[in-house]
């Protein structure tokens, strides 16, 4: 089992300094055990502004939980109205930067006070109102790393309309899916942003997805390329080409903007739908996760300030994508609603080289930063010059995020971007969580390299067998929690069977030792000697490809979408910087088997032309990184693929040689057979 048993102790400085001290943090654990429903009342009363102070703290009909149901508020009055009145008003609560940098002195550069945000989200919140979009409404946003994507989001919050925000790396027909499934009557997307030098040509998705989504009236354009679309990439491979406006559909976002608004939040019930976000299953359609407003905004608020501790005079940088939790959570609703100075970057981590992060926290003096594993292990494959020739200093804590961090890549992020003296926050959750459930706390909680730790105040998790039994400590179970809380997601948009199916039936009690239903996780996870977690991965049909969840069965579908191909088998293998890469077999139909000329050349010619039509039908970052023709899949008798066969097959790979043929696969099958069977 990997153990690494170093243990770093919180340093004294930090602690007396940290906004959670240890009395306090003992005094929660307690509350949260003693009476759990007072607990979270205390707080959501004591943390949040509300319009209408609620009565109930929850009610819970398993697998449905609510919380706080009878109260109103909004979020984006959390994240910016409740500011207005201090010195807040005029911080910064917005720094952005664009990615063209090369030839544009000094870099694009942005910045929003929390008066002047408000402004923003007014103004587009009330153009919003007048294109149609009234509270209960879905907007689709599909947008680059840009300040309007955050505007954005908070308008579409302050009237009541759910956001549903598309990662920018899917395709027109994954954005066309998620539209159609979440029936947006609006989209909101940019005629381009800009990614390792090249312009995401996003605006042209939209135009291919929405012309097969008939509840779309309207397309709101955010004008990324202007000018500088031309003056920055003059020297870039990417054509520029005139935005193209759809008469009557869309719409300038400058134009739809109304100046001067001072548009009121609307009074929302604790539970309205804040937002969408699709993410993958093990099955091929991914789920709309959907979260509500009073419980998340509570407890994206706590956790970034028990555990990034932020404080007022810090400069916040989260490097995720708003496509993806991490961006609503810790990119703009958490943040936001603590007052914080957040930094935001459009582009690559190696843009123009992989000095890029290093530069910006210098510049802009970054104190926390928080990232993935995936791009700690490609800074550190890079060599340590280039964090060393920028001056780190200002950072105080850093954190990690998204899948489980290796101690070697922990132990360069602590010695080389932290100078050793950052506490480091591995910080596990999911989608579905809505906000960070176990991490350790910076001050408080002793760190240990790779593991997560301890699940945070009013957070019930188990490492359990098939039964619901905990494990002993050291040996390998399934995660879950075990009691609702405020921050989870509410149901699958349209699909509550399927929420009930996915998280509560694996441990549905009451039955054995489960006597109210555990929420099921996906990840198996040990605890140690000193009854910390440690999270190993998913075991389910989910890969954390880059930190970015992939079902195998979406793999496979896009793969069987192509004409040659008969069938399909996707399993993750081990990969030193990505984490999983994306291995896929597949058994092609017999008549291009039987054509004529059909040879080595064609097949690596056929295996480029599969992994980019995965890349079309998902999106890039789903592509394969290697694909196997066999002639057949080993299967058991009930016709099930034997994917821990496939998978020993495919880690083993080296040694088999690419040219594998139907024979070792079914060898291996029937040897197999027998174990596997049952
Ligand atoms: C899955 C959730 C919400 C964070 C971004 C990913 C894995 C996430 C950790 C961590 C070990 C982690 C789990 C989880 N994961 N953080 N600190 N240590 N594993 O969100 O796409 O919903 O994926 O990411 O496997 O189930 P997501």
């Amino acid at each position: 089992m990997i153990f690494n048993t170093r243990v770093v102790e919180p340093s004294k400085p930090f602690a007396d300094k940290a906004n959670l001290k240890r009395a306090e943090h003992t005094a929660l654990l307690k509350s949260a055990e003693t009476s759990y429903e007072d607990h979270w009342a205390g707080l959501a009363k004591n943390n949040l502004v509300w319009k209408k102070p609620f009565t109930v703290p929850m009610k819970w009909n398993p697998p449905f939980v609510e919380w706080f149901c009878d109260g109103e508020l909004n979020i984006s009055e959390q994240c910016l109205d409740k500011h207005l009145n201090g010195s807040t008003a005029q911080k910064t609560a917005l720094i952005w930067e664009g990615e063209p940098c090369d030839d544009l002195q000094p870099c694009e550069r942005k910045t929003f006070t929390y008066a002047e945000l408000h402004a923003e989200v007014c103004a587009f919140a009330e153009g919003l109102q007048r294109l149609g979009i009234k509270k209960g409404d879905r907007v689709a946003l599909y947008m680059p790393m840009i300040p309007e994507a955050v505007i954005s989001m908070l308008a579409c919050a302050r009237i009541g309309a759910t956001h549903t925000v598309v990662f920018g790396g899917f395709s027109a027909e994954s954005l066309r899916d998620r539209i159609i499934d979440a029936q947006a009557k609006c989209v909101i997307t940019a005629n381009g942003g800009f990614r390792r030098g090249k312009i995401l040509p996003l605006k042209v998705a939209v135009d291919k997805a929405v012309s097969e989504c008939p509840c779309v009236e309207s397309v709101v354009v955010v004008d990324r390329l202007g000018e500088t679309a031309e003056s920055a990439y003059r020297n870039s491979k990417s054509a520029f080409t005139a935005t193209q406006m759809h008469s009557g559909r869309d719409h300038w976002y400058s134009k739809c903007k109304i100046a001067g608004s001072t548009l009121a939040a609307a009074a929302l019930p604790a539970e309205h739908p804040l937002f969408i976000l699709y993410t993958s299953g093990t099955t091929g359609k991914p789920k709309g996760v959907v979260h509500g407003t009073a419980g998340y905004a509570l407890w994206t608020n706590l956790t970034c300030r028990w555990v990034f501790d932020i404080q007022p005079d810090d400069v916040y940088w989260c490097t995720a994508d708003i496509g993806w939790v991490t961006g609503h959570s810790y990119v703009v609703y958490g943040p936001l609603s603590t007052g914080a100075t957040v930094y935001m970057y459009e582009g690559a981590p190696d843009f123009p080289d992989f000095g890029r992060f290093w530069r910006c926290i210098e510049r802009e003096k970054i104190s926390i930063f928080y990232t993935a594993p995936t791009a700690i292990r490609a800074f550190m494959r890079q060599g340590n010059q280039w964090p060393q020739s920028s001056n780190l200093s200002s950072l105080r804590l850093l954190g990690s995020v998204g899948e489980p961090i290796n101690p070697e890549a922990w132990e360069w992020y602590h010695a080389t971007i932290g100078s050793g003296k950052c506490p480091i926050v591995d910080t596990w959750w999911q989608t579905e969580t809505g906000g960070v459930m176990m991490s350790p706390l910076p001050g408080i909680t002793p760190l240990k390299p790779g593991s997560a730790t301890r699940p945070l105040p009013g957070i019930a998790v188990e490492v359990v067998d098939d039964n619901g039994i905990p494990v002993p400590r050291g040996s390998r179970g399934k995660l879950v929690i075990t009691k609702p809380w405020p921050s989870q997601l509410r149901t699958v948009h349209g699909d509550p069977e399927r929420y009930k199916n996915t998280y509560w039936s694996t441990f549905a009690g009451p039955a054995g030792a489960v006597k109210e239903p555990y929420y099921f996780t996906g990840d198996g996870a040990f605890k140690d000697a000193d009854n910390d977690i440690w999270v190993i991965g998913r075991v389910d049909d989910v890969i954390n490809v880059a930190g970015h969840r992939i079902g195998t069965m979406e793999v496979e579908s896009a793969l069987v979408d192509h004409s040659s191909v008969a069938e399909s088998a996707v399993v993750g293998v081990p990969d030193s910087i990505k984490g999983t890469s994306i291995y896929a077999f597949v058994t092609l139909k017999n008549e291009v088997k039987q054509m004529a000329g059909w040879n080595d050349v064609k097949k690596q010619e056929l295996a480029r032309e599969l992994i980019s039509h995965v890349g079309g039908i998902i999106g890039s970052f789903a592509k394969p990184d290697h694909i196997r023709f066999t002639d057949s899949l080993p299967k058991t008798r009930s016709g099930k693929i034997m994917r821990r066969l496939l998978k020993d097959v495919a880690t083993g790979h080296e040694s088999l040689g690419d040219t594998t043929t139907l024979e070792d696969v079914s060898v291996l099958a029937s040897l197999r057979q027998s174990s596997d069977d049952e």
